[in-house]
């Protein structure tokens, strides 16, 4: 695979375009809005500023043929007719996914992979649109991908063995490290392990029985993680957080949702990108 086509030139689009360009591989941006491109240039832009303050073997030059490896269009047939493969950043919603695949799987050549980055929506619920199921696949990145640079890949029961090996190589060479799973799995391995986590903290508070620093000072001291479930939430973004735990009918997940709301996002303490969650961060 040389020449890759990212969908999607949003906060995972943008991260795994740069991830793909700065090793060598061709990489063309695809946004529907051409408007969209010059804001993905600036995104780009300033993230590899960040791969060069955060990696130690990144040097100005490195940084430079990564930009130069990248192509912008917000025109789809253009953008993926030499695409070995496509991957999928497009925002977590059916109906918008659905139609892109359905206008991709027309134009694509037959060989093009499809892979998706979706965080919830399960590959087997995308595969009827693909046109492809044995060359469609998710490859699923963490936030911060030059950093946490785990890739999840999750075929479906039509994926094609030969397809999920040629993401297992993809991912070691656009210096991530693949984790392989071997059938469909909600959540796929990372958030199954950590929401389990984060919502037990959050019960933990909610239903009144410690402070978020001595729940996460129990579980830093305890087992040596480096960060406890209320600084992850305050790193994921109590918004985020919000919004997945207002869903819940547990009464402990309730009363947290409660304070979160009150306490923290109706004052603009929205974690670590505001400066102040459960904890408060300087630059
Ligand atoms: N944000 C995360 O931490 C994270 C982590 C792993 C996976 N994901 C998954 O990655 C995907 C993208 O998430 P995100 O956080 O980057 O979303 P985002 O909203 O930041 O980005 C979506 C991008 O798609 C563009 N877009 C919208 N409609 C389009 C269309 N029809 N054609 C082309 N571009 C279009 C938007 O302009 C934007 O650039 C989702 O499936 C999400 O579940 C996100």
């Amino acid at each position: 695979m040389r020449n890759i086509t990212v969908l999607g030139t949003g906060v995972l689009g943008s991260q795994i375009i740069y991830q793909t360009a700065y090793h060598g591989f061709k990489v063309t941006a695809y946004n529907v809005r051409a408007t969209s491109l010059d804001k993905a240039r600036e995104r780009i832009s300033a993230l590899s500023t960040r791969y060069l303050n955060d990696l130690p073997d990144a040097t100005p030059e490195k940084i430079q043929a990564g930009l130069d490896n990248i192509a912008y269009s917000s025109d789809l047939a253009q953008a993926v007719k030499d695409a070995d493969m496509v991957i999928e950043a497009l925002p977590e919603d059916m109906a918008t996914k659905e139609t892109a695949y359905t206008e991709l799987a027309a134009i694509a050549p037959a060989k093009t992979i499809f892979a998706t980055n979706s965080s919830s929506l399960l590959p087997s619920s995308l595969m009827p649109f693909t046109g492809r199921p044995d060359r469609f696949i998710a490859l699923h990145y963490a936030n911060e991908v030059w950093t946490h640079n785990t890739a999840e890949i999750m075929g479906t029961s039509e994926t094609s063995p030969e397809v999920y090996q040629e993401l297992v190589r993809f991912a070691k060479e656009t210096g991530m490290v693949p984790i392989q799973i071997k059938k469909e799995k909600a959540g796929y391995l990372l958030n199954s392990l950590l929401i389990p986590l984060l919502n037990a903290g959050s019960k933990l508070f909610g239903g009144g029985y410690a402070e978020p620093a001595d729940i996460d000072a129990t579980w830093r001291i305890a087992t040596g993680a480096p960060a406890g479930p209320f600084q992850i939430l305050d790193i994921v973004g109590l918004k985020t957080a919000y919004n997945i735990m207002a869903m819940s009918s547990d009464p402990e997940i309730i009363a947290f949702s409660k304070i979160v709301k009150e306490n923290y996002i109706d004052k603009g303490k929205l974690g670590v990108a505001t400066g102040e969650g459960f904890y408060k961060y300087t630059k």
